[in-house]
């Protein structure tokens, strides 16, 4: 499916994360390329700062720099995005790395399909935010995976994104 990036941001425990595993065992599954949205200064890997630090970047409406440039985009049709639900919406490196593509002219016409990992409370705002920032992908509705227990929503993220394809 080389049609196919699955963009992922793996939160703050990125070598413990949900969002990572699912998505790169998707990635492996499918044959898709793969690529991880990874801050250039990663945010705490204590839960309650990281919350204060992820609150104080909602806040500002800010653009966390990136370790590296996202990918040329224009052979995939298709891009899975995996995120952890943060405060309520997407995390802000998602949008800094969005925003790249939004720049570059890269997002028109692309089919987004979101897949959001979280503690209980789905996606809430997530989609809508990322469809207002960005009109003109086509945004699935996505679908919300609560991490509590971590392999059942590992597999349900691969089964939910096969039926999607
Ligand atoms: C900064 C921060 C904010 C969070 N905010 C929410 C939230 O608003 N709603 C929710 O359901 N879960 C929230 N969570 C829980 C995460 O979505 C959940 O732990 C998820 O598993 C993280 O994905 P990961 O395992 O890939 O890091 C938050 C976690 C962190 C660290």
């Amino acid at each position: 499916m080389k049609d196919t990036l699955v963009m992922y941001f793996g939160g703050n425990h990125p070598a413990n994360s949900t969002t990572k595993r699912a998505a790169t065992s998707i990635a492996d599954l499918t044959g898709a390329d793969l690529f991880e949205i990874e801050p250039k200064y990663p945010y705490s890997t204590n839960d309650d700062v990281c919350v204060q630090e992820a609150l104080r970047d909602l806040g500002a409406n800010a653009r966390p720099e990136l370790a590296r440039p996202v990918p040329n985009i224009e052979q995939y049709s298709t891009i899975i995005l995996g995120f952890p639900n943060w405060c309520g919406t997407a995390p802000m490196p998602v949008f800094t790395a969005l925003d790249e593509l939004h720049q570059k002219g890269e997002l028109a016409g692309k089919r987004i399909v979101p897949f959001v990992i979280n503690g209980g409370a789905g996606r809430q705002k997530s989609i809508d935010d990322l469809e207002a920032a960005y009109p003109e992908a086509n945004i699935d509705e996505g679908s919300g995976f609560v991490s509590s227990n971590y392999d059942d929503a590992v597999d349900l993220a691969i089964e939910w994104i096969q039926n999607k394809m």
